[in-house]
């Protein structure tokens, strides 16, 4: 067996919140987005970030009006057989064809991870090479990354624009950085308070609605079109083994 029996991160899945005075709503509601996170840390030393983070992330994106499901890589065992391998070779383990499911659903992915030696989670990477880019394709992602550290991460992000462009998942153009996640968010996800003005809040949710906008405008953008021109029709999925590709 490939993966554990526990059922998929289905039991994570977040409700749609849509607020009737968030006024966003009308633009981009109802976006479908696979959150697929890095961390699997259990403990310390250093001080375990991620889920605090991911909490961070994940009320961001709800509070916008959007669902989430959580893509969490504590539930794969290192790669053996990614899923495209199994299409002739019977069919892939059901918690495998139910993560496919949900982000070949998801109208857009957002990425979180931690920077582990100027790199993106390994874990992350282990999850995202399971499916191939006929799961991502013609979608678009947000990568956001944390790190105790100064720099938040940005090697790590910078990292994982390719990877995502090679699976079709195109990143926006902004990004999102935590520097000191562990002086920044509390471990209940929200946001520390220590200034006068008590403006923290506001100021992190205005830092993330510039990825988050960009994300959502090519979400919905691409989903529009979806239903106009099949992606795939002029851009077949892969039918040939890597070492017959790219020649024409
Ligand atoms: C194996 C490992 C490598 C790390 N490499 C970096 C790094 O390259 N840059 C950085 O800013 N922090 C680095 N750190 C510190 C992390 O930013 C910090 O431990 C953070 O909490 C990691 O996220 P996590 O708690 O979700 O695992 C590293 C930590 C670990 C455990």
């Amino acid at each position: 067996m490939m993966m554990k029996k526990r059922p998929f991160v289905l039991s994570r899945l977040s409700k749609l919140i849509i607020s009737s005075s968030c006024s966003f709503s009308s633009v981009a509601s109802g976006l479908n987005i696979a959150l697929i996170t890095g961390s699997t840390r259990t403990s310390g030393p250093p001080t375990v970030l991620g889920p605090r983070v991911n909490t961070f992330i994940q009320t961001t994106l709800e509070e916008r009006g959007h669902t989430i499901t959580h893509i969490d890589p504590k539930e794969f065992t290192l790669l053996q057989k990614p899923a495209f391998a199994y299409a002739h070779h019977g069919k892939a383990p059901q918690e495998l064809q139910e993560c496919q499911s949900i982000l070949q659903q998801a109208d857009a992915y957002v990425c979180v991870t931690p920077e582990y030696n100027h790199s993106p989670s390994p874990a992350l990477m282990n999850v995202l090479n399971h499916f191939g880019s006929s799961t991502f394709s013609f979608k678009p992602s947000a990568i956001v990354t944390y790190s105790a550290g100064q720099w938040g991460g940005t090697r790590a992000g910078v990292a994982l624009r390719t990877t995502l462009s090679e699976l079709g998942a195109l990143p926006v153009s902004a990004m999102i950085h935590i520097p000191k996640a562990q002086e920044v968010i509390n471990r209940d996800g929200s946001i520390v308070v220590t200034s006068e003005a008590n403006d923290e809040e506001e100021r992190w949710q205005k830092y993330c609605s510039r990825t988050f906008s960009q994300l959502e405008w090519w979400a919905v953008a691409a989903r529009n079109h979806r239903e106009v021109v099949d992606p795939f029709d002029e851009s077949p999925v892969f039918g040939k083994a890597p070492s017959q590709r790219n020649a024409p």
